[in-house]
């Protein structure tokens, strides 16, 4: 047993990793808008921001002219646009702030993880946005794959615990049998010693 046991750390340490992994919340990244429309007449510069259910309002600071592609990296201040921390879509949309009525709407929509085909996201609304979402961790075909890789992993592993499990239980079981067979054995010497001193009475 002594050399099985930092095998099965190693295990354990390896699931954790898996399923916290597994668990841990993907992020979302705005790559590019082009916004065809603005909604606001008064003002000359709009304040375009993007809002999911019961999330804060993210403001893009930098998207104020129609008709232009603005591109981002992933890394500006108010990057990552989103996250999921499951498989559960959710309600967002895009808006431009209105300083008299309410917000005026560009589009709301699911944002869903399993929409992200290899890695990529695209939101288009006739005369109204077109924006692309990038999240590298929603890829669903890897994502199957994995979860697949995973079952399989942890089947293996399961039966290899099983199996040093009944391997530990067996060598301890040969152990009691034979440390039983030993003292029925000196058992045995005892009571011939007392035949002996019987005889000698
Ligand atoms: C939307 O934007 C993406 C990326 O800039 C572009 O590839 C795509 O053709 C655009 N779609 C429309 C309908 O403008």
């Amino acid at each position: 047993m002594r050399n099985i046991t930092p095998s099965l750390l190693l295990v354990f340490c390896i699931i954790l990793g898996l399923v916290s992994g597994m668990f841990s919340s993907k992020s979302v990244i705005l790559s590019s808008i082009e916004i065809f429309k603005t909604h606001e007449w008064l003002s000359p510069q709009p304040v375009i921001y993007f809002h999911c259910q019961g999330e804060n309002k993210i403001i893009l600071p930098d998207v104020k002219e129609k008709n232009f592609v603005y591109k981002f990296k992933g890394i500006e201040s108010w990057q990552p646009i989103a996250g999921f921390p499951d498989k559960k879509c959710k309600r967002c949309g895009l808006y431009e702030l209105d300083r008299l009525k309410s917000d005026d709407v560009f589009d709301e929509w699911e944002l869903c993880p399993d929409e992200f085909l290899e890695g990529n996201y695209v939101h288009y609304k006739q005369k109204e946005f077109n924006a692309t979402f990038a999240c590298t961790e929603c890829m669903t075909r890897v994502d199957k794959k994995s979860h697949l890789a995973v079952a399989v992993l942890l089947g293996a592993l399961t039966s290899l615990m099983a199996a040093s499990a009944a391997f530990g239980i067996y060598k301890y079981w040969q152990k009691r049998k034979r440390e039983q067979n030993q003292a029925r054995f000196l058992k045995l010497f005892d009571e011939g010693d007392d035949i002996d001193n019987e005889l000698d009475l």
